[in-house]
This record gives C-alpha cells, structure tokens and sequence, in this order.
C-alpha cells in the first residue's frame, strides 16, 4: 500500500480531507503518520482516525538544521513513500529536502508562480486580480517555486475579504490535493526518482 506522512501546522482541514479519502478502501493511499511543527490543533484529526503523530518545534533545536535533522527521522521511521506537507508553514531545510524531494509535495492557495510565500491569499487581494486558485507541486530547494503537479483556478469575487477568499480556496484545495495523492499512488502522476524516501 501506498503510503504517505503528512505535516502540518494549523487547522489541518486538508489533512482531514486526506485521512476522510484514505478511509475508502479504494483510495490507493494510507496515512501511516502525521507529524506537526507545533501543538497543532489538527494533530486532533490524525487521533480520530487512530493515525499516529509525532511533533518537532524548532525552539527545541539549537537551530534550523538540526530541527530539520530531527523532523527527517522521524518522518524516515515511517518509511513512507510520499510526504505530504499539508498548511505546514515552515521553510524545509536543505537535508531534509534533498533526502526526500521529489517525494516530497506541498499545497499552496495560489496559481504558482503567483504569489509564492505565506501570504499567498492577501498578496493575490492586493494585486487586485480577478482570479487566483491552487498548486500542488513538488518542493524543490526554493520557496514554493518546485514543478506544478495540478493547479486548479478561484474567482476573486469583488467583496471578498482574506479569510472569505482563503475559505473558498481551501474547498478546491482539498479536493485538488485528495486528486494529486490519488494520482501520484496511481503513477498517473509521476514525480521523478532523484531521491527516495527509503
Ligand atoms: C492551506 O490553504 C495551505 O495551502 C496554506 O494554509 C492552509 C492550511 O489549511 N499554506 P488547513 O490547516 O489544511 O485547514
């Protein structure tokens, strides 16, 4: 079985969205292991479907790469063939990517390259456009500037405010990032092999 660990930092309704598809036994994936970069309160979606957690805060750390050192082991005790970072809102460390990309994915509430960064949704509102939208994409060494797997569009309605705005991408996101796991476990989706998360 296909399996992915999936990090988050907040909310995790997309890390629900996940754990609700993989429940269907036609779903090609699993949730083996969801881990978090703070006391996320989404860690709370992961215990109601029996999934196992695990948390790395980087104040533990004497700095970033050791963190990401510690956050890479524990995601490798897992040995899953995909990670999945799903609102994880911290910037990877170099190892960590290089152990794990391209098996290593990310959503973003934006059509990337608009708009990269963590304020995806006020910087499309500012620039006045009529249409933003959603990414998952591979990381790479940058900030969310890997290959685009899917990316699905989001009309910018005129009284929209951030989190009306937000609100209404995560909707599609949720479904687009249920799609790219689904189709990366199928291999209709495929990532490369630089590196392998074994
Ligand atoms: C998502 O829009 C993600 O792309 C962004 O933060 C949001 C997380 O939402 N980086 P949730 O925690 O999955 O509800």
């Amino acid at each position: 079985m296909f399996s992915i660990v999936v990090l988050i930092s907040g909310g995790g309704s997309n890390l629900r969205a996940l754990l609700e598809a993989a429940a269907d036994a036609d779903y090609a994936a699993r949730i083996v292991a969801v881990g978090a970069d703070n006391d996320a309160p989404g860690l709370e979606h992961a215990e109601a479907f029996g999934v196992p957690t695990f948390t790395v805060v980087p104040t533990a750390f004497a700095d970033r790469a050791t963190w990401g050192d510690e956050l890479l082991a524990q995601v490798q005790s897992w040995s899953p063939d995909l990670v999945v970072c799903a609102g994880f809102m911290r910037i990877l460390p170099p190892r960590f990517v290089a152990a794990l990309s391209p098996n290593l994915i990310n959503t973003h509430p934006a059509l990337l390259p608009a708009f990269p960064g963590a304020h995806a949704v006020r910087d499309a509102l500012a620039a006045g456009i009529s249409e933003t939208g959603v990414t998952v994409h591979i990381i790479d060494e940058g900030v969310d500037t890997g290959p685009v797997l899917l990316q699905r569009a989001v009309p910018v309605l005129p009284e929209d405010t951030e989190h009306d705005l937000h609100e209404r991408i995560k909707i599609v996101e949720r479904g687009l990032l249920v799609e790219a796991v689904a189709g990366i476990a199928h291999q209709g989706i495929t990532l490369g092999s630089r590196a392998s998360t074994a």
